[in-house]
């Protein structure tokens, strides 16, 4: 890759944003504010906090990190989302951050169960919200009983979604994609495929869906917002699309990365940024897909259980994973690729709530998450 794309290229979550290389995770520049959760996850003296330490490093869409807990008491907590880190542009009905609030939950169940104890969770108990999520409960959450450890447990802190360009001289295995897709608890249908025809349409449909969303002003825009370019605004702000290290720092206070630049929507940082996600779609050498026959928040919430459990697995297995959702995006401009993929992959009827593109990569890096202590409701 070019030093030039390394700069622009932008890839984030469910959107955009730039590889910014291996280089840019130079020591001295690396923000390690940012990424402390993730040494400090398990290291509170209460099971409630310890559990929830970990379910604070679940994938979630755009690292919007939507998830605010009310402790209740040792063993029992409410789950709620945090209606100020919603995606309304590329998520009008809040699909995608109900699925990242079930990995959240489905991590949470994996820490308590390595401690021994078994969480239920009541989803909804005020009632399920329809078009947009809304300050009612997404679950009730208890710590009781007994349970076994999760053997995917053991991936959480190396699971990290993986936006390189993948190798394309090296094949996924169908025996793979079988393991992958045998790990799924709650009831949503998981689908692979390496075999060539299909893997290309996939990545034409994702590359194409890509573009869509980079050269539609407000939806490109949602993720330009969310960047946070160097060091100094990572830590400020850990969350949204990161983009660390030495070189974009340079870029950005010289003028080509900085969100004035990248706001420019006439700008060739916008046609950049889109060339190159379209790349990754190029680089898929598998897919995996995960719909559900109906689309309510449960099916949601189970979804983003299941969608974890898969990358914790993916992670074990040494694949690289990124999911790919803007085919999936509801909105006006996307309804083509929509009906395309969902003719492709969800023939009765069914909705597709995540396309993810597997291989093998450089290793990812963690991005960045809020201390615990800030997704906590102050009672
Ligand atoms: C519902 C959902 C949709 C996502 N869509 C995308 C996507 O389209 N492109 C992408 O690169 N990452 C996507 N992600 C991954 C998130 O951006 C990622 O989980 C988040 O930035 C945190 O990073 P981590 O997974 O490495 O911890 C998605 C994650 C979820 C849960």
């Amino acid at each position: 890759m070019t030093s030039r794309r390394n700069f622009l290229a932008i890839a984030g979550s469910s959107a955009v944003i730039l590889a910014a290389g291996a280089g840019g995770w130079a020591m001295t520049r690396t923000p390690q504010t940012a990424l402390a959760p993730w040494s400090h996850a398990g290291q509170y003296p209460d099971i409630m906090r310890r559990a929830l330490s970990w379910a604070i490093l679940a994938p979630n869409p755009h690292n919007r990190q939507p998830w605010l807990v009310d402790l209740i008491s040792e063993r029992e907590a409410v789950l709620y989302v945090d209606t100020e880190r919603l995606l309304p542009h590329t998520d009008p009905y809040n699909r995608q951050i109900a699925i990242g609030l079930g990995a959240f939950l489905e991590v949470f169940r994996q820490a308590a169960a390595q401690d021994g104890l078994s969480a239920s969770f009541n989803y909804f108990p005020e009632g399920e919200s329809r078009d947009q999520l809304d300050t009612r409960p997404i679950a009730r959450i208890r710590l009781q009983g007994e349970a076994e450890p999760d053997p995917l447990f053991a991936a959480v802190l190396q699971r990290h979604t993986n936006r390189e360009p993948y190798k394309t001289d090296r094949h996924v295995r169908v025996g793979l994609l079988d393991d992958l897709t045998d790990w799924g608890q709650n009831d949503v249908a998981i689908n692979a495929a390496a075999e060539p025809s299909r893997v290309n349409t996939l990545r034409t449909i994702a590359g194409e869906a890509m573009n869509i969303e980079m050269m539609t002003d407000r939806t490109y825009m949602e993720s330009v917002d969310l960047m946070r370019i160097g060091k100094a605004e990572i830590n400020a702000n850990p969350d949204g699309i990161a983009i660390p290290g030495p070189l974009p720092e340079l870029m950005r206070s010289l003028g080509p990365m900085s969100h004035a630049t990248l706001s420019n929507l006439d700008g060739a940082a916008q046609q950049q940024s889109a060339d190159f996600v379209e790349h990754q779609a190029a680089t898929a050498m598998a897919w995996m897909w995960f719909t559900s026959a109906g689309n309510s928040r449960t099916d949601q919430i189970n979804t983003g259980r299941d969608y974890v459990r898969g990358h914790l697995r993916a992670t074990q297995l040494g694949l690289a994973w990124q999911p790919m959702s803007q085919a999936l995006q509801e909105y006006p401009e996307m309804a083509d690729h929509y009906a395309r993929i969902h003719t492709l992959l969800a023939p009765e009827g069914e909705t597709v709530q995540m396309l993810v593109r597997l291989g093998y990569a450089a290793e990812a890096k963690p991005s960045p998450r809020w201390p615990l202590e800030t997704r906590l409701i102050d009672t």
